[in-house]
């Protein structure tokens, strides 16, 4: 007997993924945020763990963060589930409402968790890739809803990695395109970008919208994501929810950052405040055409080899993200705006 063989057959193909760890000075490849928690922050935190109680079960549906992020967001906290990043919520959702009779639908290039779920809950994935200005082709989109019996659409907005918000009126026709279909707006770089759909929340019984304490809020280590749905959409994720899927500590210290909104805040307004910098500085690079970022991080094609850029800036200590397939993301590479005097090295690095 093969233990190979006794695999669900749909999982045959999946490979487990990885996540390289090329040693490097500068990390500009996750799109993190570059900034160290600030010191009156870590003692807050620091206070939390002297007086945690780490013999205690955390509390499952995580009422006190849910509690704030309601009043932040003026919903109701029963409309707001948390996941051990957002990753963790996008499984869910796929789980509770694909299998083997729905169609996971989304735009590519974008984020690949989308379609590794998919493909561990053997779901059918319907992959439209952008236009050449990577802009959703919505008739293409609303027509794979309308052929499937029910779908589950991801649009990344800001959508990574190509930085971009998609235009409102295309989300807009999806949304309103009266297919069997629950919407999901991922909002992973919201901060970033300044544009949300979640004012639309009340009127769509079928949007659901992901944000994340990884980026703007530097907590991508601790695993907080949460989601944002109408009543009917989060009783079916309570159903494959884990029980206690974000561990104490972690709710803890995303209470305390929000308690600090107004400082972290200072640190996303320099963030964008880089990254237009930056976007400046690689326009003015002979070989780059830099595209236009609403996120944390700007994509770029460069006329070199992506590999090629990618090993020389490595050996520079600078770590980023190249993409080495062809078609709309030939030769491109992803730089993480990090802090100015990173950026400044990574310019350097880049025009040597
Ligand atoms: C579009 C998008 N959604 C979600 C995530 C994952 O967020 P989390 O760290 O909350 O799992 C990422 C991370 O890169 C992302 O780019």
């Amino acid at each position: 007997m093969k233990i190979e063989q006794l695999i669900r057959p749909e999982l045959t193909n999946l490979k487990p993924y990885k996540v390289y760890d090329f040693p490097h000075k500068i990390k500009m490849d996750a799109n993190e945020n570059p900034y160290e928690m600030p010191q009156n922050i870590r003692e807050a935190i620091a206070d939390e763990i002297f007086r945690h109680s780490f013999n205690r079960y955390p509390d499952p549906i995580a009422t006190d963060l849910r509690k704030a992020l309601a009043s932040e967001f003026d919903v109701d906290p029963d409309l707001i589930v948390i996941g051990n990043g957002s990753d963790e919520l996008i499984n869910y959702l796929i789980s509770a409402f694909a299998g083997i009779d729905a169609k996971v639908i989304f735009p590519i290039p974008t984020f690949s968790i989308y379609g590794i779920c998919s493909e561990l809950w053997g779901t059918n994935i319907s992959a439209i890739p952008l236009s050449e200005n990577f802009d959703i082709q919505t008739e293409k989109i609303i027509s794979e809803m309308k052929s499937a019996k029910k779908s589950i659409v991801f649009i990344g907005y800001p959508n990574n990695p190509t930085g971009n918000c998609f235009s409102y009126q295309s989300i807009m026709d999806i949304i309103n395109c009266n297919a069997n279909s629950i919407i999901v707006i991922d909002e992973a770089y919201a901060e970033f970008s300044g544009k949300s759909f979640l004012p639309l929340l009340n009127e769509h019984e079928n949007l659901v919208i992901f944000r994340t304490f990884s980026k703007a809020y530097g907590l991508a280590g601790l695993r907080v994501g949460y989601m944002i749905a109408g009543k009917e959409i989060i009783n079916q994720i309570l159903k494959v929810k884990m029980v206690f899927n974000i561990n104490s500590l972690s709710q803890k210290i995303a209470l305390i950052l929000l308690r600090y909104k107004n400082q972290m805040s200072d640190l996303i307004q320099r963030i964008i405040k880089e990254r237009e910098r930056l976007s400046n500085m690689l326009d003015n690079i002979s070989w780059i055409k830099r595209y236009h970022s609403d996120a944390n991080f700007i994509l770029f094609r460069t006329e070199y080899d992506s590999e090629n850029v990618f090993d020389k800036l490595l050996s520079k200590g600078i770590l980023v993200r190249a993409f080495n397939e062809k078609g709309l993301l030939k030769n491109c590479l992803r730089v993480t705006v990090g802090k100015p005097e990173e950026n400044d090295l990574f310019i350097s690095a880049l025009e040597s």
